[in-house]
């Protein structure tokens, strides 16, 4: 027999039951909410990304859990130098491209992590120095980049470069000691061999406003100043058991400068703030129109990098946390994005620099193009890119030729197609970049040894 007192208190509830639905009914926004992080995030136009081992696609639980809550992934650590460049010059990408090839079977943008850093160099990288480390790490950026070219959102270029502590200067590693220029090098190589990905700084300790961030800050916005390319700064965000009280404010002042703000290695040790902090993170860039979307790195908390921390949203048997519900919550009660679109994770993006050839109606050729470059150098070396502008007339296909003074060598091209690597090199379109419209412009792009100062490119149209 059921006592009378749980009769009443069945009554009771069933009472606020009918009650709360009512308010939800009346106070329901015209735009359902999302009941996936990916749903939620997409609404309001950002993205929701997990770090991915690619060793753990074939656990169900996992890629279950990361097929229906997210909409971006980064590889934890496939994209990095030492897996993609094992030796010097000898590429591997299968572990990259099998992350490309998860998202896009998934509809899921993809974050580029990460093309320089002092942690994860190969062995070979380690024992170098100066020029010669100048010209690998560039190449590096050049070859992964142009290997990924049109599949990824944004990459971080350059991670993790500035010092902990007071000075809010650049950390001390042999690729700083290749000279202060390194990180703007590395960003012009990037954009030469991938003009359509975001390029971002990524750092932690920089999560709120301390001297670290400050000398990040003020690197970005003598990049701006100076037109070197940069899109985006990204907050890993490893979190403790506190969140900075002016984690907002530092993403505002960098969006302020013009770049986006991404939210890149999100995971806040476990404790009684766990959810609030998530929850605060998730509202600070919600309330930020440029930035752009979130990472928590990793799944499961067993598949965290911060051991017993349990840092993430899922427990080890994949049920959703309390952080969770906090960060669903804050996605769906945020505003819409104005300003930014979210990538479009299902079709490549557009190469902006190159104009696709149209094959019914070529443009009559013959009457001319120009070219005009724009080098990256140091001592050593140097990346050139080419600007090629038909005349009046459009081209079908164009040769730049450039003499380069005696001991200097191209070593790599892009988006053209070389003959000899010195003396006068003749760099000729490829199939995708040479037929131009009249005025239309394209850019390729070569790096080399030695000095390609003052060097004036011909152009000639066919
Ligand atoms: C970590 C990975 O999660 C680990 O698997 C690896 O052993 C070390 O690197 N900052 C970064 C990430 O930018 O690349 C790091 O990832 C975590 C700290």
């Amino acid at each position: 027999m059921r006592p009378k007192r749980a009769l009443l208190a069945t009554a009771t509830l069933a009472v606020a039951g009918a009650l709360t639905v009512g308010m939800t009914l009346a106070m329901a926004p015209s735009a359902s909410a999302g009941t996936t992080l990916r749903a939620a995030a997409a609404e309001k136009g950002r993205y929701f990304g997990a770090a991915v081992a690619t060793g753990k696609l074939s656990t169900s639980t996992y890629t279950t859990i990361l097929n229906r809550e997210f909409n971006s992934i980064v590889a934890e650590n496939e994209m990095k130098w030492d897996a993609t460049e094992p030796q010097q010059g000898r590429f591997s990408y299968t572990g990259g491209d099998r992350i490309v090839s998860h998202a896009q079977a998934n509809g899921m943008s993809v974050r580029g992590h990460a093309l320089l850093w002092h942690q994860q160099e190969p062995g070979w990288a380690q024992g170098m120095s100066g020029s010669a480390l100048r010209s690998a790490m560039i190449n590096h950026v050049t070859q992964v980049a142009t290997h990924f070219r049109g599949k990824i959102y944004a990459w971080d270029v350059v991670n993790e470069a500035f010092a902990d502590g007071g000075s809010g200067g650049r950390r001390d590693s042999n690729l700083q000691r290749t000279g202060n220029d390194w990180i703007e090098a590395a960003f012009r190589a990037a954009r030469a061999a991938d003009p359509g990905a975001k390029l971002c700084y990524n750092d932690y300790n920089t999560d709120g406003v301390n001297a670290k961030s400050t000398g990040v800050y003020n690197m970005v916005r003598d990049f701006k100043s100076r037109g070197v390319p940069i899109d985006c700064v990204g907050f890993q965000s490893h979190l403790g058991t506190t969140i900075p009280g002016d984690y907002q404010a530092n993403l505002k002042r960098f969006a302020d400068l013009g770049v986006e703000v991404q939210i890149t290695e999100l995971d806040v040790m476990t404790g009684g703030n766990q959810a609030n902090i998530f929850g605060t993170v998730t509202r600070s860039c919600m309330a930020i129109p440029q930035c752009a979307g979130i990472t928590v790195w990793g799944v499961r908390d067993c598949d965290s990098w911060r051991g017993s921390d349990n840092a993430l949203l899922f427990d080890c048997n994949g049920n959703k946390k309390p952080a969770y519900d906090s960060v669903l919550n804050a996605l769906n009660a945020g505003p819409g994005n104005p300003t930014t679109t979210p990538p479009n994770p299902t079709t490549t993006p557009p190469n902006p620099t190159t104009t696709p050839p149209n094959p019914t109606t070529p443009p009559p050729g013959g009457a001319g193009c120009s070219a005009s470059v724009s080098l990256n150098s140091w001592t050593g070396g140097f990346v050139a890119t080419v600007k090629v502008t038909a005349g009046s007339s459009g081209t079908r296909g164009w040769t730049v030729s450039v003499t380069l003074p005696g001991g200097t060598s191209v070593t790599g091209t892009w988006s053209a197609t070389a003959s000899g690597n010195s003396g006068t090199v003749r760099f000729t379109n490829v199939d995708y970049n040479g037929a131009l419209g009249a005025g239309q412009s394209t850019e390729f792009g070569f790096q080399g040894t030695g000095s390609a100062a003052g060097v004036t490119p011909t152009c000639t149209a066919s």
